[in-house]
């Protein structure tokens, strides 16, 4: 499928009404015709296609080279598009839709057979169903009036892309087109959920709405698993236990290093040293302020990328995150330090959980 022409939508030099209708009318009608269009939302940017053809989800495994066992999310631009998708929507999941949507949270559901195509779901009696909060997602997915099954727009196990410029580097001449919306918000994918027998709520992924988020909201949060990213895997083929897939891995490889700030620092300046004998390409993906001297904070680094500009800003370090790891590809770097200067809790537990992943599990306490 490589070779087709990609068009670019850059809807952010039509902020003016009718561009932007103009340029959203187009590429939903490619939406609806069975193409394949990439588009912003709040997270990261999905790849989009209409969930109900199934030759149209068919290509968007192909685009991304991605595992067919792995099912898609579906966007819809309303609540009422939802309940068309499932079964039966339940007390605690309609709740969940009507405190959190539109937003970071994907809700999976029992699905309405015939709904959507078997291979969004790949085969599970459950589709995973979110509603963003982006303008140009909702605007996009009401105009072509289809259910949009949509992952995140990058080649299988490459980070997620939070611009349309990371889209275009994985998948210019593999899908139809991009609609150019600017930076997402977020950076991280949504939270999925799914309600337990007994009402509570159980997180499959962390995302941009916390566990923390969950329960002040009154919601009864069921105990995460002692690694989330073994859970997602979970959540990723429940018929298939022990399936695993990489994700959000560089082409170098990482490392993260948690403890006390001046222990992490020390750790991996020592790392650094041992690498510049060996003459291997390095970066440190670092949290706090560079401190007085800069320049040698972390002597031999061949890139030295700011997540944060404080220990602990989950926030920013989320938002950073995807962009951080395809600069260290493009500059060719071998061997990664990333600083897990964060707590485990709200934001942070999302942004643990895919840095996490992005090592391959390569984590030093020190
Ligand atoms: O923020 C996001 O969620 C982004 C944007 C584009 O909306 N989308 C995204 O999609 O991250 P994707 O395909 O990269 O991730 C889908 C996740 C996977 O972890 C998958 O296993 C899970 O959702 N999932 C999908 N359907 C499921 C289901 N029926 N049951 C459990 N987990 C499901
Ligand atoms: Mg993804």
């Amino acid at each position: 499928m490589s070779g087709i022409r990609t068009k670019l939508w850059r809807i952010e030099q039509h902020r003016d009404a009718t561009g932007l209708r103009e340029q959203l009318l187009e590429a939903s009608a490619r939406l609806r015709a069975g193409g394949l269009v990439a588009f912003p939302t709040e997270t990261v940017y999905g790849l989009g296609a209409d969930a109900r053809n199934a030759d149209a989800v068919e290509r968007i495994f192909a685009a991304k080279g991605r595992p067919s066992d792995n099912p898609l999310i579906v966007h819809v631009a309303s609540i009422a598009a939802a309940e068309a998708l499932a079964n039966e929507i339940g007390p605690v999941e309609r709740r969940l839709m009507e405190t959190f949507w539109p937003g970071p949270l994907t809700v999976v559901l029992p699905v309405r057979p015939g709904a959507v195509s078997p291979r969004v779901t790949a085969g599970l009696d459950t589709v995973a169903v979110r509603l963003p909060a982006h303008d140009i997602a909702r605007e996009l997915i009401a105009l072509a009036d289809v259910p949009v099954a949509a992952p995140s727009a990058n080649r299988s196990g490459r980070p997620s892309p939070t611009l349309a410029e990371h889209v275009r580097e994985d998948l210019n001449g593999r899908i139809d087109g991009i609609v150019d919306g600017g930076a997402a918000d977020v950076g991280l994918e949504s939270t999925v959920a799914m309600v337990d027998p007994d009402g509570a709520v159980r997180v499959l992924r962390p995302g941009g709405v916390s566990a923390e988020a969950l329960a002040a909201a009154g919601f009864d949060v069921a105990p995460a698993d002692a690694d989330d990213a073994a859970a997602e895997d979970a959540g990723a083929a429940p018929r298939s236990p022990g399936v695993k897939y990489t994700h959000y891995a560089p082409k170098g490889r990482l490392c993260v290093v948690e403890g006390a700030p001046e222990a992490v620092r020390a750790s991996i300046q020592a790392r650094l040293d041992a690498d510049a004998a060996e003459g291997a390409r390095t970066a440190v993906l670092a949290f706090a302020p560079a401190p007085p001297g800069a320049a040698d904070a972390y002597r031999g680094a061949h890139k030295l990328i700011a997540l944060a500009d404080a220990p602990g800003d989950a926030a920013t370090a989320a938002n950073r995150l995807y962009a951080a790891l395809r600069a260290c590809d493009a500059a060719r770097i071998e061997r990664l330090y990333a600083e897990g200067l964060v707590e485990p809790t709200g934001l942070g537990r999302a942004f643990l959980n895919r840095l996490r992943k992005a090592a391959g599990h390569r984590i030093v306490t020190v």
